[in-house]
């Protein structure tokens, strides 16, 4: 790990910067790495501005989402919507309230935002010297001790914290801890990102604390689950993948596929031999040939209101 970085207030852009490990050269997506960062320094990220942001981002993309508690683990996440309240208002609601809000692709969303994720990627790409493609960063806003439960994702993902502290804890890839069917019905489209939790898992977890200026990076489809301290977080989520992530995802939709038709073969390619490459290649022919279902986002259930009431909405919208 280089030294860190020194707390040095950034004036504009292009003085922001993240300091990954020398480790990470040709092995991004493939381990955990951790940086330091000084874009949590930036008065971009102030209540005040953070407010400013929720006005300008288009408010029926905004994801408000509300948790189950972490000892009701297998529970869904709820979805709501905030079309009366100032941007200070959702604010407010996250600070005293158990909200979870996702403002996706801030990047395309936002122009102020575009400059901070071109950073991230840039920085990404000449630390570990790999492509990065389909780039997409995320704000996310969230309550103090809120615990987001056991998922994984398909694309590489950078979370960059930058107020507030949580617990990140991440679990490796594949069988046991994830299993064939879930997988591959996830990857099908057949089931959210949320997987069957075991606590007996966490004896394989690596649990990185992040505080601000801690980013954070592990390998592709790596379940992972979070947990806030007793404060409001704000973090970015970069979504991307690299050409080796997007084999190892069509491998996973052919092997998903001929596991439904009945063949007997794992979900996880093992590495990237020629068979991966062909069942990658394969999967843009069955992807066109096999319709695979497409999943209905999570119905809105309530309605955050002033002072973070919620208001249960009976009809689903
Ligand atoms: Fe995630």
């Amino acid at each position: 790990m280089k030294e860190p970085l020194q707390p040095q207030a950034p004036d504009g852009e292009a003085q922001l910067s993240y300091a990954w490990p020398e480790e990470m050269q040709s092995k991004l997506g493939k381990a955990l790495f951790q940086a330091t960062h000084n874009a949590h320094l930036s008065p971009q990220f102030s209540d005040e501005k953070l407010a400013e942001l929720l006005e300008a981002y288009p408010r029926e993309k905004l994801g408000i989402y509300r948790f189950p508690t972490y000892e009701n683990a297998s529970g869904k996440a709820e979805h709501g919507c905030a079309p009366h309240l100032t941007g200070a208002e959702i604010l407010k609601a996250v600070q005293t309230g158990k909200i979870w809000l996702n403002l996706r692709a801030v990047n395309r969303e936002v122009p102020e935002y575009k400059a901070l994720a071109d950073t991230i990627f840039e920085d990404l790409r000449t630390a570990s010297g790999v492509s990065t493609l389909k780039e997409d960063m995320g704000v996310l806003i969230s309550s103090p001790n809120i615990h987001v439960h056991y998922h994984l994702d398909i694309p590489l993902v950078c979370l960059v914290q930058l107020r507030g502290e949580k617990e990140i804890i991440v679990y490796p890839a594949g069988d046991p801890y994830v299993s064939s069917d879930e997988i591959s019905d996830l990857v099908l489209n057949l089931k959210d990102e949320q997987m069957h939790y075991d606590a007996a898992f966490d004896s394989a977890a690596t649990v990185v604390e992040m505080s601000p200026g801690v980013a954070v990076t592990w390998p592709q489809t790596a379940p992972h689950r979070v947990q806030n301290g007793n404060s409001m977080n704000v973090s970015l989520s970069c979504e991307f993948m690299t050409p080796e992530a997007i084999l190892k995802a069509n491998a996973l939709h052919t092997n998903a596929i001929l596991r439904k038709k009945g063949w007997n073969v794992a979900a996880f390619p093992k590495k990237m031999s020629v068979v991966t490459l062909f069942k990658a290649g394969l999967a843009r022919v069955l992807k066109k040939l096999i319709k695979t279902s497409v999943q209905s986002p999570v119905p809105i259930s309530f309605e955050l209101q002033a002072d973070g009431q919620i208001r249960p909405l009976l009809e689903a919208a």
